[in-house]
């Protein structure tokens, strides 16, 4: 029989994880309509992947304007918390960890996604190109389309996301999760800010690495 580390525990900060074994996070827009909010499809889903001994969840919209495809699951509503509950319950009856993937996609964004149809935000009012966005064309109907025309944050909205990433976190915790991922990659809202491509911004959160940085580093250091 041939012996593999893979199947063998190991500590993950306070966590002790029963194997190796990790489900990276995977978009699978399959929430409940209208609102988003987590379901039994995808307790079962999550259920069915709890050999693993550590998962993340599908990217997870902070707010109502962190989604940039259909069907996505968010954790801003008390029902969405609700529904997050099913999933952390049924994974932890099978002794795996769970994290919430916390996501905003920023100007990766359209307007039939947005709150009243408004254009996506971003750092700066630079369109997305090279990449697609998923929107429903009809119920349980949806198709690939060009990102729209975002429009630049102001200095007070970005600190006002900062404390929304925050809040995210808290009802991650009440929702059940071990703990939260920040997805700061693929283009999305934190990329975004980071980037010189996307942010050409003449405030605190742009110009130098340390201001492009900073929206970052100021979502870390929130205290939870
Ligand atoms: C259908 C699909 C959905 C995905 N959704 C997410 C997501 O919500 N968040 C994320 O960070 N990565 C997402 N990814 C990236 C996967 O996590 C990634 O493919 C996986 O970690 C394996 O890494 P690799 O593609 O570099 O081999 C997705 C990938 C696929 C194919």
């Amino acid at each position: 029989m041939t012996f593999s580390p893979l199947f063998e525990t190991t500590k993950l900060g306070p966590y002790t994880l029963k194997n190796r074994i990790v489900l990276p996070p995977l978009t699978r827009s399959r929430s409940s309509q209208p609102g988003n909010v987590p379901n039994k499809l995808m307790a079962n889903y999550y259920a069915q992947r709890a050999g693993a001994g550590f998962m993340v969840t599908e990217g997870t919209q902070i707010e109502p304007r962190g989604q940039g495809y259909a069907w996505t699951p968010g954790i801003h509503s008390e029902e969405q918390v609700q529904g997050w509950k099913q999933v952390t319950k049924a994974v932890h009856e099978q002794d795996s960890i769970i994290f919430c993937q916390l996501w905003h996609v920023g100007r990766v964004s359209h307007t039939s996604l947005q709150p009243n149809q408004a254009a996506p935000v971003s750092p700066s009012a630079i369109k997305a190109d090279a990449v697609k966005v998923f929107i429903e064309t009809a119920p349980e109907q949806g198709e690939l389309a060009d990102p729209s025309e975002p429009r630049a944050l102001s200095t007070s909205e970005v600190e006002a996301l900062v404390k929304m990433y925050k809040q995210a976190a808290i009802n991650a915790k009440a929702a059940g999760f071990d703990g939260v991922e920040l997805h700061c990659a693929n283009g999305y809202l934190v990329n975004q800010f980071i980037s010189e491509h996307t942010n050409d911004r003449t405030d605190k959160y742009g110009g130098s690495l340390e201001n492009r940085l900073r929206f970052l580093k100021e979502i870390t250091q929130e205290n939870y």
